[in-house]
């Protein structure tokens, strides 16, 4: 035991020594290189551009950005795909700029590079973190090995608000979750070692609360208490730090009044000083130029602000590089500023070993082998089916038999257009699996289909415009929605179940799509007011890029599975689940709403001075609405499973423990139905009394088990006093004596319960 403990302090010494040998190294190579730079070089390091004005079909050498490479003008380029491109792009700037500093390559690797996995939000409900990794992993081999070394992933902001269409790319509401997936996506893309050339650095965006936007209004101001943003905004940004990200993107957003991209208290003081990041800080998209609209003055000002509050890379504006000079001479802002944020860019491209080779990441054999490749496609359908949830399964109508006359219908039935979600810049929507043909490919020779389009994804033309920016999403029938319907409704006749494949059009959700009203479109409702006329049992198959409002729905099926945006394999994915293939596993990351008046809602809130009582109907001077009730239509954590699976009472092993003690907190989870399958058991803490108000629950851990049909096992989670922290009114970390509720159950709102007593 001895002799480990001294292997393991000889080892770990040693690896800090070389660690600090290699930072030795790369400051003095930067240091030297920084002498021969002169101020506009410096200043070219801090200019991030895409030469295609963000269309990633534009020209890599496009006459302006040539130059301006050729000069030292250019950090580094982004929305340029493929090897050969960036090659060209590498090779202006190792070779014809005077320096030869090379470029790096970044791009929007959101959910996978061109093999395209489930949205984010999607990924999130498997509560897998080896999966989550592992999408991170392949995303990074395949975008590396097509030239890049570099994303904008994670975005880890936290939303309790499903109007935000940009909810598709997170990880839902809750800050604990949000951190286990920040860390394991970081480890996924930048693995051990930044040099090699099948890792890319991360970017954890949007630094920071861009979640929060007043209305769920994209681009919206924030406002929040420190409280808040320390207990439940700020932890997933603040684990990816941890986990030792290269970069942070900052938000578009305000904080305290001041735009993120200019915020010293965000960039300096908390990720600086508090948190201890090293790496750099990149803005978005022309985040500083926006800040002239924000109010705070012309390019000139707004620039030197940023500059100063610790922002290193300006994406696309060009502020710092037209500027930053002038600001200077004016001193605005001092030499020191723009060299260490210079240095912080050279680091960067030092440790992803670009220095050593610029062209580490451009190899075509890899580019052959890797991008699109079979493991891929694979892992994509895998990673479809853990990631849907089911939160509807009348007379176990689900798994469908394979026998008899299914009617296929909905406007997302078949359809390649909409399966991959918002976000997937580099994936060609052209390469995903139509629902009708998974369905075709599992059900085998005993399954007649009837296939039916029975509705438009919506007839709203204003919406059809808008689903269309990028292409036909949205395709309106020549047929009118009554005939659509009445074809759906004889097929519905003819068959013995009727599968539904609905939902919103792709681009309903990301960036810049904000709904104030989340409802299915009224297309669809229509065509399955028509279905569940007809008496047959119908399963809706729900594609969504946010929680949907769909109490009515929920009714109306027998069966209700949400699939969000699956990505390339969606339609095998869906037919491996709705076939039993695969049992479903999913759990909501995010609360369903009934309505938008309950919006924002999320299941770790405060119980208020007139708290509602567990499950009482609405009454005079409570918290409570006149018109519904506070849960939601399915909580956070819920999702069900083709088995089921009972839950013993909470066993501790103490009722009482000191600070330095940890207490384990034990239930046996029974799979008690007629197939394997796999249960996440969930942790909950409840602080009775404390010094700061809080929220009737906090996640605190998850285990995601598999378990036979018929098998029992007992889950444990260790509760030390880290567990039962908070943030006191100082913003410091501490937990307090008192009593504390302890809840493991199947969702947020099923549990056991269990109390116990901090000394
Ligand atoms: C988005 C970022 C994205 C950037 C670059 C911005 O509009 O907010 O999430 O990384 O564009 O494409």
């Amino acid at each position: 035991m001895l002799r480990k403990m001294i292997v393991g302090a000889a080892l770990s010494l040693s690896l800090a020594a070389g660690a600090q040998q290699n930072d030795t190294k790369m400051n003095s190579f930067i240091t030297n290189l920084m002498k021969k730079m002169t101020l506009d070089e410096k200043i070219g390091q801090l200019n991030l551009l895409t030469p295609g004005g963000g269309i990633l079909t534009g020209s890599v050498v496009n006459p302006d950005v040539e130059a301006k490479i050729k000069s030292g003008k250019v950090g580094g380029l982004f929305g340029i795909i493929g090897v050969d491109k960036i090659k060209q792009a590498q090779e202006l700037a190792a070779t014809q700029s005077r320096l030869k500093i090379p470029l790096l390559f970044g791009s929007d690797i959101i959910h996978g590079y061109k093999t395209t996995y489930p949205i984010p939000l999607a990924l999130s409900c498997s509560w897998d973190m080896s999966m989550i990794e592992q999408v991170a992993r392949l995303s990074a081999v395949e975008a590396s090995a097509d030239g890049l070394c570099w994303t904008f992933s994670p975005m880890v902001d936290i939303a309790r608000d499903p109007r935000w269409g940009r909810v598709a790319e997170g990880a839902g509401e809750d800050p604990y979750l949000g951190s286990q997936i920040a860390k394991a996506m970081v480890k996924g893309y930048q693995g051990n070692d930044l040099k090699a050339n099948n890792t890319i650095m991360a970017c954890v965006k949007h630094f920071a609360l861009y979640g929060a936007a007043e209305g769920g209004r994209d681009y919206n101001t924030t406002d929040m208490s420190r409280l808040r943003m320390y207990e439940y905004y700020l932890p997933p940004y603040k684990a990816a730090i941890d986990a030792g990200v290269g970069s942070v993107m900052s938000s578009f957003n305000e904080i305290d009044g001041i735009p993120a991209t200019a915020n010293r208290w965000l960039m300096t003081d908390l990720l600086r000083k508090q948190w201890g990041f090293k790496g750099f800080v990149v803005t978005d998209y022309t985040a500083v130029n926006e800040m002239i609209d924000h109010g705070l003055g012309n390019l000139q000002t707004v620039s030197a602000l940023a500059l100063k509050a610790g922002v290193d890379m300006d994406m696309v504006g060009e502020g710092f590089l037209n500027t930053l000079k002038k600001s200077l001479q004016e001193k605005k802002i001092t030499q020191s500023d723009i060299d260490i944020a210079c240095r912080r860019i050279l680091e960067a491209k030092y440790k992803l070993g670009l220095f050593d080779d610029p062209y580490r990441y451009i190899s075509t054999d890899r580019a052959t082998k890797e991008v699109l490749s079979t493991d891929k496609r694979e892992a994509a359908r895998r990673f479809a089916a853990h990631s849907m949830v089911l939160l509807k399964n009348n007379n176990d109508i689900l798994p469908l038999k394979k026998s008899g006359t299914i009617a296929l219908v909905g406007p997302l039935a078949n359809n390649k257009s909409n399966m991959l979600g918002t976000w997937a810049v580099s994936g060609d929507a052209q390469l995903s699996v139509p629902v009708i043909d998974g369905i075709k490919n599992i059900a085998g020779n005993g399954v007649q289909i009837l296939y039916a389009k029975g509705a438009n994804i919506t007839d709203d033309s204003a919406l059809v415009k808008m689903g269309n920016v990028f292409g036909e999403k949205i395709s309106l029938d020549s047929r009118n929605p009554q005939q659509l319907i009445d074809e759906a409704v004889e097929a519905a006749r003819r068959s013995d179940v009727v599968v539904a494949i609905l939902g919103e059009a792709s681009e309903f959700t990301g960036e810049s799509a904000s709904r104030s009203d989340i409802s299915l479109p009224e297309s669809q409702r229509n065509l399955l007011d028509a279905l569940s006329k007809t008496g047959k049992p119908v399963v809706v198959v729900m594609m969504s890029g946010r929680p949907l409002t769909i109490q009515k729905e929920t009714e109306q099926a027998t069966a209700f599975l949400q699939a969000w945006f699956g990505g390339h394999e969606t339609g095998n994915a869906i037919a491996d689940v709705l076939f039993g293939n695969y049992n479903p596993s999913g759990k909501l990351s995010m609360s369903f709403p009934r309505n938008v008046g309950q919006i924002p809602i999320y299941y770790n809130y405060k119980r208020t001075g007139r708290p509602q009582a567990e499950n009482a109907p609405t009454q005079k001077f409570r918290s409570n609405y006149l018109d519904v009730s506070n849960k939601p239509l399915f909580p956070f954590g819920y999702g069900l499973s083709y088995t089921t699976f009972s839950y013993s009472g909470i066993r501790l092993s103490n009722t009482s423990m000191t600070p330095g003690q940890t207490i384990k907190a034990s239930v046996t989870v029974t799979n008690t139905g007629n197939y394997d399958g796999e249960e996440v058991v969930q942790l909950y803490i409840y602080d009775q009394v404390a010094s700061v108000t809080q929220p009737v629950k906090k996640l605190k851990g998850f285990q995601k088990i598999f378990l036979r049909k018929g098998e029992s096992r007992e889950v444990s989670f260790p509760i030390s006093i880290e567990e039962l922290k908070f943030f006191n009114s100082e913003l410091k970390w501490v937990a307090e004596p008192g009593d504390f509720k302890i809840y493991i159950g199947t969702n947020s709102d099923n549990v056991k319960d269990a109390s116990f007593t901090l000394k």
